[in-house]
């Protein structure tokens, strides 16, 4: 999962939320609960202003949205997804939890206010990176932001060739063709003219577990970003893909598990009120 930003961004035949539709089940119950140490780390850096509600735009199935809750249980949460799969999670997880201050509406990052405004904060967690247009989602979140409210976006940075992540990025480079575009510096040239000033930044990396490679492998496809691979080059191209990785994966090998420390990107951004168009 981490680092494979590349993955959702060449679209499919089908919307984004279609695409994760098919892999909700198994996201939430395979990654969610390997990245609650980087959400937790995120949700801790979520500064919201005085008053508004907390926006969560590609929330999936909303681990992030229960850490908020617990951390500002008087907010109203807004949490947004174009997936209604990932919805359906997080609305059963709200109930079970006894969560009446969250709200949940279908919807892209792009469009965050058509769902939400004057928001205290926004917080998006591993999605910036799949956005084919991130800086227009990032203006959004700008406009939907009342005057001092932040935005905290945690997300996959493009992996040093060398991690596991980078070997994996370089043999679907190989086979497919598809690169994961250098979208960072770019779109932080241009966050001034979003009306939003990086005040915060910083890299996180946590220890994540899998029973073999082959089994990290097949969780991306069937529980995450590379399903949107699956169904743009089909089985056969995916199966080339796993056998050039595992050739050399970059995991190392403890006891009987792999594991691998994928490094994140955490932005805090505040909203200066110099807002300029969309972009
Ligand atoms: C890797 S999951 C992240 C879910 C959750 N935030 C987390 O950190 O576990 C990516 C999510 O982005 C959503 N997504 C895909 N395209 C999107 C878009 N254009 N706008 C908002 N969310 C999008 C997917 O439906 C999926 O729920």
């Amino acid at each position: 999962m981490a680092g494979d930003g590349s993955a959702l961004q060449g679209g499919t035949a089908r919307g984004p939320g279609e695409t994760w539709d098919a892999v909700a089940a198994g996201y939430a119950a395979y990654w969610s609960p390997r990245f609650v140490p980087y959400l937790r780390r995120a949700v801790e850096l979520v500064r919201p202003g005085p008053r508004g509600p907390l926006a969560v735009p590609g929330c999936g199935p909303g681990e992030e949205v229960i850490l908020l809750h617990r951390r500002f249980p008087e907010r109203v949460i807004v949490a947004t997804d174009p997936s209604a799969a990932m919805l359906a999670l997080l609305r059963a997880r709200l109930r079970q939890e006894g969560i009446g201050r969250a709200l949940t509406s279908q919807g892209t990052a792009e469009s965050l206010t058509g769902s939400v405004l004057e928001a205290a904060a926004v917080l998006s967690c591993f999605t910036l990176q799949f956005l084919p247009r991130p800086l227009e989602a990032l203006a959004d979140w700008a406009r939907a932001l009342a005057l001092g409210g932040t935005a905290t976006a945690l997300f996959w940075p493009r992996p040093a060739p060398a991690s596991a992540f980078g070997r994996l990025s370089a043999a679907i480079e190989s086979t497919l063709g598809e690169s994961r575009p250098e979208w960072e510096p770019g779109v932080r040239r241009e966050l001034p003219q979003l009306g939003l000033q990086l005040v915060h930044e910083e890299s996180l990396a946590h220890e994540i577990g899998h029973a073999s490679a082959s089994e990290l492998f097949d969780r991306l496809v069937d529980a995450g970003p590379f399903r949107a691979l699956l169904e743009r080059h089909g089985q056969a191209a995916l199966e080339r893909c796993r056998a050039a990785w595992l050739r050399d994966t970059g995991l190392e090998t403890r006891g009987a598990r792999v594991v691998d420390r994928p490094q994140a990107t955490l932005w805090v951004l505040e909203a200066s009120g110099a807002r300029g168009g969309a972009h």
